[in-house]
Parts: structure tokens; C-alpha cells; sequence
């Protein structure tokens, strides 16, 4: 299970993550939602450690994560998709992934030390590493560089490498925005997929509402870098203070509109 515990981050003056406390279980999606600004990013940036915490702390199965950097929580299971900083330009998608699931436990225990099992590993290796490519959908872009793949293809890429690392908790952070109508399922596709496995801890920022309603377990509301609302789909998405955080309408507005109705 992943726990935070009042985390927070000050940016100067500004709190953009405010003692926020929440549970996420294994065999669980939860669903990030909010208004733009609202500090989702950020609450994943330091449950990462992409981001250094001013209060509060991270749990992973009972074992604090606060204070470790971000290649140890990887290590811990915590899955982030990668950047495309994180990625290798000039090496090809095969090669990128290949590295990324050497660079996992399984991968390292692979490795041999004689030249033949050396050969043998590494075809091992690029097996996984095509395998993952085709739940992706990426095979026909094996070998172009990742410098010349368009948008698209660079964010398939970075969930291609989050499976290769085969994390106990997976964050998602807006996976299909900027995606095509023929991209976006592939990437719902294998986020379901996750999910019918009942034992990873699944976390998605998402805006499109029709996504969330058919994939969320659970759904948490961020506002103002404060944790305003938490629950079943159904119960958040009517909750007033969702409407109000998430859809914008304000109070009075919903109320007059009411009001409107009645008369
Ligand atoms: N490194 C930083 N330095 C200063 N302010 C920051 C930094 N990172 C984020 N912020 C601020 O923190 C707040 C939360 O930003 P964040 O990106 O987490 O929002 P978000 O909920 O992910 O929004 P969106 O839906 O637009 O992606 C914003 O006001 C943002 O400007
Ligand atoms: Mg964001």
C-alpha cells in the first residue's frame, strides 16, 4: 500500500501541495482530478521524488520513501512514467526499452558473465522488450530513433518503459493528452488491462470525466493543493464541492440555477 501523510511542498510563498494525506491500496484505481493548477503534478512529483517534500512523508508497504531519491523509490516499485528527458535520443525504441528492462531486478539477473550467456541475455532481454512494444503497439517503430518519433509515439514510449520496470504502484500522470483518436486506446487499453490484474496500485491524473467515470475505483479531489474530496466515482462526481473544484461552477451559480428551476 502507498500512503502520504500530510505532504506538503512551499514554492516560495505559495502552498502547492497542502498536507495532503491519503491511502492507496494495491488492485485499486484512483483517479486524480482537479482544475488546473491545482497541484496534481506536484503531489506526484513528490510521491516520485521529483520533488523534495517541505512536511509530510511517503510510505511504500510500511517503508518510508521520504528522503530517498528517485532512482531508490523505483527500486521500491514505485512506478512513474518516465520523462522524455529520462530517454535516450539518439538510441532507437528497442534499444530504450531494452535498457529499461535490463535495468530492472529481473534484467540484472540475466546478466552473465561469459559471452555466450552475455548473447543469450540479451536476446532474452530483446524478446521482453518487444513483447512490450506490441502491447503498445509499437513494434513497426522498433528501430527509429526516439528523436524522430512523433509526440504520440514519445508518450507510448514512456508507458512502454513504466511496464518495463514492472512497478507494484503505476502513476499516470494525463497518459493520453496529445494523443491521437487512434493512439488515446491504445494506452486505456493496457491502463485496463493493469487493472483486471487486481494486485498493482494504480494512480491516474486525468481531465476527460467519461475515462475516469469508467476506469476510477476511486476517486480523489485535489483543489488548491488541498485534498477536498474522496470516494466512489459516483458519489464524488455529484459531490457539490466537485462540481465547484472540478467543473468550475461556483456555488451561487449552482444555487441560482436551482433556484431558476424551481421557478
Ligand atoms: N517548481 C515549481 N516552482 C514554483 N511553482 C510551482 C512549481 N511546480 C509547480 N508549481 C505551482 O504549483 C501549482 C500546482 O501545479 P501543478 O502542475 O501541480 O498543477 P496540476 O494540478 O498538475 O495542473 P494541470 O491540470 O494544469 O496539469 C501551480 O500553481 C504551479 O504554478
Ligand atoms: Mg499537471
Amino acid at each position: 500500500m502507498l500512503q502520504t501523510k500530510g505532504l506538503t511542498v512551499r514554492f516560495g510563498g505559495h502552498v502547492a501541495v497542502n498536507a495532503v494525506s491519503c491511502r492507496f491500496e494495491p488492485g485499486t484505481l484512483t483517479a486524480i482530478v482537479g482544475p488546473n493548477g491545482a497541484g496534481k503534478t506536484t503531489y506526484f512529483n513528490l510521491i516520485s521524488g521529483q520533488v523534495p517534500a517541505s512536511e509530510g512523508s511517503v510510505y511504500l508497504d510500511g517503508h518510508e520513501l521520504t528522503g530517498m531519491s528517485v532512482s531508490a523509490r523505483t527500486r521500491s516499485g514505485l512506478g512513474r512514467a518516465f520523462q522524455l528527458t529520462n530517454l535516450f535520443p539518439n538510441l532507437t525504441v528497442l534499444e530504450n526499452v531494452r535498457l529499461a528492462v535490463q535495468a530492472t531486478e529481473e534484467g540484472a539477473h540475466l546478466r552473465g558473465l561469459n559471452l555466450w550467456s552475455i548473447w543469450q541475455d540479451h536476446t532474452k532481454l530483446i524478446q521482453q522488450a518487444q513483447d512490450i512494444l506490441h502491447q503498445v503497439s509499437m513494434l513497426p517503430q522498433a528501430n527509429a530513433t526516439v528523436a524522430s518519433l512523433p509526440h504520440g509515439d514519445q508518450r507510448k514510449l514512456e508507458v512502454a518503459l513504466l511496464m518495463a520496470l514492472q512497478p507494484s504502484v503505476y502513476m499516470f500522470d494525463e497518459p493520453t493528452a496529445g494523443m491521437s483518436q487512434d493512439e488515446a486506446p491504445v494506452i486505456l487499453n493496457l491502463i485496463r488491462q493493469l487493472k483486471s490484474d487486481k494486485t498493482k496500485t494504480i494512480l491516474l491524473v486525468e481531465h476527460k470525466m467519461d475515462v475516469v467515470r469508467e476506469l476510477a475505483d476511486r476517486i480523489i479531489v485535489l483543489h488548491n493543493g488541498q485534498l477536498v474530496a474522496e470516494g466512489e466515482p459516483s458519489e464524488v462526481m455529484a459531490s457539490a464541492v466537485v462540481q465547484e473544484a472540478y467543473l468550475g461552477a461556483k456555488p451561487a451559480a449552482l444555487s441560482s440555477a436551482k433556484q431558476e428551476s424551481v421557478v
